[in-house]
């Protein structure tokens, strides 16, 4: 038995979280059994090390530091929970995932490409999700709906350019695998976006 596994991706502010239990309870209608989970983190100890991740500190951490924690955490999440729910035949829906790290790490901060891919193969190997939905927001509309929030973590913290690097990743690797990947026009009022949705339901319930 094997369940399947559907990523969300995009900006901050792009509406993945404002997504994920409705995409959750319209899988449920159909029957699934269904884990929402998120990353960084997911597990206990992924949580913790998002926490590291994330705070702001007079201690810049290097570039290096926040790769492999970022996988680090994953390692931790696939192997506690996302690995055991697909064998349980769950379906899992997680908030941002190794696309997250091409676009953040990779793009925004420059990292070496050939170091990613090496911990890709390490630690996510052939726990590839079946399907990604990218949010796909204007840099501007995203900040802005994410800025209504309290204070801002150490990644969202970065400059305008850093986002923007980010969007064109992801569009790009989305551009490159059309297999794995569905773009939505997150721009639109949520009504929108929901029925942009719907189809990919469709699609996923029509998986044999
Ligand atoms: N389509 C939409 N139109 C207008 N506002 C929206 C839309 N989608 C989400 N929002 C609002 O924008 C804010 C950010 O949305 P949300 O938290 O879902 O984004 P996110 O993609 O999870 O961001 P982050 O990556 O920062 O977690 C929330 O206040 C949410 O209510
Ligand atoms: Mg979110």
């Amino acid at each position: 038995m094997s369940g399947r596994f559907i990523t969300l991706e995009g900006g901050e502010g792009a509406g993945k979280s404002s997504n994920m239990e409705w995409l959750a309870e319209q899988l449920r209608a159909a029957g699934k059994t269904v884990l929402l989970t998120r990353e960084p983190g997911g597990t206990p100890l992924a949580e913790s090390i998002r926490e590291v991740l994330l705070a702001p500190s007079d201690e810049e951490m290097a570039d290096n530091t926040e790769l492999l924690l970022v996988f680090a955490a994953r390692a931790q999440h696939l192997a506690e929970k996302i690995r055991p729910a697909l064998a349980r035949g769950e379906w899992v829906l997680c908030d941002r995932f190794v696309d997250a790290t091409w676009a953040y790490q990779g793009a925004g901060r420059g990292l070496d490409q050939d170091a990613i891919g090496a911990l890709e193969e390490l630690v996510v190997a052939t726990s590839q999700p079946d399907m990604t939905i990218l949010f796909d927001v204007p840099v501007d509309v995203g900040m802005a709906r994410a800025g209504k929030r309290a204070a801002l973590d150490r990644i969202e913290q970065e400059d305008r350019a850093f986002f923007d690097r980010i969007r064109e990743c992801y569009l790009q690797r989305a551009d490159q695998q059309p297999g794995r990947f569905r773009v939505l026009d997150a721009g639109q009022p949520l009504e929108q976006v929901r029925a942009q949705l719907e189809p990919l339901i469709t699609e996923m319930l029509t998986w044999p």
